[in-house]
């Protein structure tokens, strides 16, 4: 059976509620979805918590609460975030639940049964709120650990590590060979640059009961839980096996094979979306750990960058934070959604401003493409009652542009690009109306014909862009093809072809898609 397009994100730590960081990188993988399931394909998008781990429990000890307590609240919290956000998940895993639990588990053994494990002695430090080991080498040259590590702290402890040494060869290779498997290609050289240069240390995937309890149990010694990390990234395969993978399944002979696997299959996941501060994670040890469990690799990880606000770096701490459930709350999701994809290419850091909001609002979506699609059906209304004239093409090379450029650039996830294409045609539109004068040419009966010509090319070039627009804007798209009288829904690519619209068809009631906000 065919495979399914697989798109993860990152699964947040839930020691707090979210912020636009965490927001950002979701949007991203929803508008990647809308868009493939627009291009016809199949998509399963998953996104979750990462719910174990010291700094877990340490938020909720903070609070007096028990671990799982402290995850079932916050869980909530997150999934109406997820709701709000309108993102069209498949799963939301959390790394709580039973399915999750077995298969890290089932994993291990398999592993450990493989002899990839030994047991040793440690002594190093250990940032919490990163949750990673430190040596001497990450010191800064003022001897210090960078601030974003926060407090770290000396251990000498047991602990069961993961043999790397033989797996560095071939994942640089691996690497080489396959140059769309880390984009940006910045970060690509930038995990090339750390293979060749460094001899990789074995990779720590326990923690002693006694310093840490809120974690998954070693399947071989009650005496340990699993490292978060090794935890949170089984859960791209322990949903996919959830689901009936059948790869996944048949890798693992501890695992039951699914008996009524109707669903084609998911894995080799095709991108796992992450942040910049998680690439040697999921480039390099998650690659080893799938090879170790006999899997293939995920096609792509695609890195975004960090946002900032007012060029300081988003801290609860110092209280330099945008809340994403006001800003949705007050401009609408889909303002939200446009502003952080516009601004924002996946690859380099961002800069949150108030007024670089604002500025996108009112140019981009309320004079830009509010005013264009307004205007068109208003007229459209006043002059020919709302009946969509005769088909006329004059606009179609520009609609066609837009949607081939927006077709090509969605197979490549460059969201802010296909923006840009889109907004030609928005452009192009609205200069339409002013060279074009409708509003002239209504007062002059012999130029009726001319007339019915521009409301045509207007009205269609307002329908391709709500098919164009809505993996992005999926509300408002659906707006505008209310506001055109089209009871389908904008959400099939193919429909951006010229000449949509029938003419002799009733339009709906226009309705302003971005009212102004004027301070
Ligand atoms: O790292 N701008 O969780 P997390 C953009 N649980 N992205 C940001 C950001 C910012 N200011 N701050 C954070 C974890 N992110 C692990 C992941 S995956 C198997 C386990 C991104 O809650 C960050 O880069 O600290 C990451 O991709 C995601 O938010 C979750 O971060
Ligand atoms: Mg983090």
């Amino acid at each position: 059976m065919s495979k399914r397009f697989y798109i993860t994100t990152a699964i947040d730590y839930v020691n707090g509620q979210p912020h636009l960081g965490h927001a950002y990188e979701k949007i991203i993988a929803d508008v990647i979805s809308r868009a493939r399931r627009s291009l016809g394909q199949e998509v399963f998008f998953l996104t979750g918590l990462d719910e174990h781990g010291q700094k877990v429990q340490q938020a909720a000890l903070a609070e007096k609460k028990n671990p799982q307590e402290y995850c079932d609240a916050l869980a909530v919290d997150w999934q109406n975030f997820a709701k709000k956000l309108e993102l069209t998940n498949d799963d939301f895993v959390r790394t709580t639940q039973p399915r999750h639990k077995e298969f890290v588990q089932a994993t291990l053994s398999k592993l450990n049964d493989a002899g990839q494990f030994y047991k040793a002695s440690y002594t190093g430090y250990y940032s919490a709120k990163e949750e990673t080991f430190l040596t001497e080498k990450d010191r800064l040259p003022d001897g210090k650990f960078d601030a974003s590590y926060g407090e770290v702290v000396e251990l000498k402890e047991d602990n069961y590590y993961f043999k790397l040494g033989a797996h560095q060869q071939w994942l640089i290779d691996y690497i080489e060979a396959n140059p769309d498997f880390i984009s940006p290609s910045y970060r690509r050289n930038e995990v090339l640059g750390f293979l060749k240069n460094n001899t990789l240390e074995d990779l720590c995937i326990s923690r002693p009961l006694a310093r840490l309890n809120w974690g998954i149990p070693l399947p071989f010694d009650k005496e340990f839980v699993t490292y978060v990390w090794f935890d949170a990234l089984v859960n791209y395969t322990s949903v996919a096996a959830a689901h009936g993978d059948e790869i996944i399944l048949s890798a693992n002979k501890n695992l039951q094979p699914s008996t009524s696997n109707l669903q084609p299959s998911l894995w080799p996941a095709d991108i796992h979306v992450i942040g910049k501060d998680i690439v040697k994670f999921h480039a390099v040890y998650w690659p080893i750990m799938l090879k170790a469990m006999g899997l293939p690799l995920p096609k792509q990880i695609l890195v975004h960058g960090f946002w900032q606000k007012d060029g300081a770096r988003i801290s609860k701490s110092t209280g330099n934070v945008v809340d994403p459930i006001a800003i949705i709350n007050e401009w609408g999701v889909d303002a939200f959604r446009f502003y952080v994809l516009r601004e924002l290419d996946i690859g380099p850091d961002g800069n949150w401003t108030e007024a670089g909001f604002r500025s996108r609002y009112q140019a981009e979506l309320g004079n830009g493409l509010g005013n264009l699609v307004n205007r068109s059906l208003s007229m459209l209304k006043r002059y020919r009652n709302g009946i969509v004239p005769a088909k006329s093409n004059e606009l179609a090379a520009d609609a066609a542009k837009a949607a081939d450029e927006t077709r090509a650039l969605f197979q490549q996830s460059q969201l802010q690009s296909a923006l840009q294409s889109i907004w030609c045609l928005v452009n192009r539109a609205n200069k339409y109306v002013d060279e074009t004068a409708p509003f002239k040419l209504a007062k002059d009966p012999a130029q009726a014909q001319r007339l019915d010509e521009v409301l045509y090319n207007l009205a269609e070039s307002c329908r391709v862009l709500a098919v164009l627009l809505n993996p992005f804007l999926p509300g408002t798209s659906a707006k505008i093809y209310s506001q055109l009288g089209l009871t389908g829904s904008p959400d099939k690519l193919a429909d951006a072809t010229w000449g949509g619209l029938q003419p002799g068809q009733s339009i709906g009631e226009p309705a302003p898609l971005f009212p102004r906000k004027d301070v």
